[in-house]
């Protein structure tokens, strides 16, 4: 989790993917629903041409559903298909074994059609760091599901974990590496809590947080702590730091423990289902 990335990383993930989608009919990609657009690697895209495509908008249980909503219908237009998921509760899990079939249908077709049987559907789930890919094969795959043995010649090194009889998962998640030449991106990886947080400003990205949520989500900063909105930003979190005691020796008011305070409430869901990127503004 929190991986810095470097070029050297980024080639290393990039060529560890396309020696294991050599191996896979599906993708299982990974996004972060409050930020659906950051948490994605376009390359993807690219690098996974002929293959059956499933997208997951996984923490869909700390974004806004209606914005859950709007993205899956997005991501749909663009020809995936796409289930909404809470990994760490489970929610979304029974869906998915349906729509990986659904998603599969043109190559169980053509296995029919060339007299093979019962082959299974083979699947890796791929996804930049910190969306949930490793919480997500343990709820999915369960306890009871059995690991198979390597491949000789095949599959070498490889362990597949077989979900049912149709549907074998390589038990280890394919790493994309963020986008972060976009400054935006890179901040709203920040907020999720994707970057580490000791190389970032945590109050300037306090104060762009809550410019965020008093535009988009107004009103929700005022019930979690009992302050106004109505300032500026710096006031607000000075308004939060009061509320929650952040002060410094003679009083002066701790602006970075009211910044640490702030996140851990948004990444934890305390302050509301918010997500960071809206639907609507991409419709094209
Ligand atoms: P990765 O393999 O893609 O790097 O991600 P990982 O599974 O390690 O998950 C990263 C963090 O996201 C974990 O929290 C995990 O519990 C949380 N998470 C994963 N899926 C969901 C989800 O659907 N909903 C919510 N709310 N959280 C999710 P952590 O704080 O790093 O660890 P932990 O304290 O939960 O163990």
């Amino acid at each position: 989790m929190n991986v810095q990335w470097y070029p050297g990383h980024m080639t290393k993930a990039k060529r560890q993917m396309q020696e294991d989608l050599k191996l896979i009919d599906l993708i299982i990609e990974l996004v972060d629903a409050r930020v659906p657009l950051s948490s994605r690697n376009p390359d993807i895209d690219q690098l996974g041409q002929n293959k059956s495509r499933l997208i997951l908008l996984n923490k869909a249980d700390l974004a806004d559903e209606r914005q859950n909503e709007a993205w899956k219908e997005y991501f749909q237009s663009k020809g995936f298909h796409v289930v909404k998921v809470d990994s760490r509760n489970g929610a979304g899990m029974k869906t998915i074994q349906n729509v990986i079939q659904e998603a599969c249908k043109e190559k169980i077709e053509r296995d029919r059609r060339r007299g093979i049987k019962n082959r299974p559907i083979r699947a890796m789930v791929a996804g930049i760091p910190n969306v949930g890919k490793s919480t997500f094969i343990n709820t999915f795959a369960g306890k009871a599901c059995a690991k198979t043995g390597n491949r000789p010649g095949v599959t070498k090194g490889k362990q597949w974990i077989r979900l049912n009889k149709n549907v074998e998962l390589l038990d280890t998640p394919g790493i994309l590496w963020p986008k972060f030449e976009d400054q935006e991106v890179g901040i709203r990886l920040a907020f999720v809590g994707s970057i580490k947080d000791d190389i970032l400003n945590m109050e300037e990205l306090a104060l762009k947080l809550i410019d965020y949520l008093k535009a988009r989500y107004t009103g929700l900063l005022e019930k979690r702590y009992g302050i106004s909105e109505a300032g500026n930003a710096v006031e607000i979190l000075g308004g939060i730091a009061k509320a929650r005691g952040c002060l410094k020796k003679g009083e002066e008011l701790d602006y970075t423990k009211a910044s640490g305070l702030l996140f851990d409430d948004f990444r934890g869901g305390k302050i509301g289902r918010i997500t960071l990127e809206w639907a609507e503004q991409e419709k094209n």
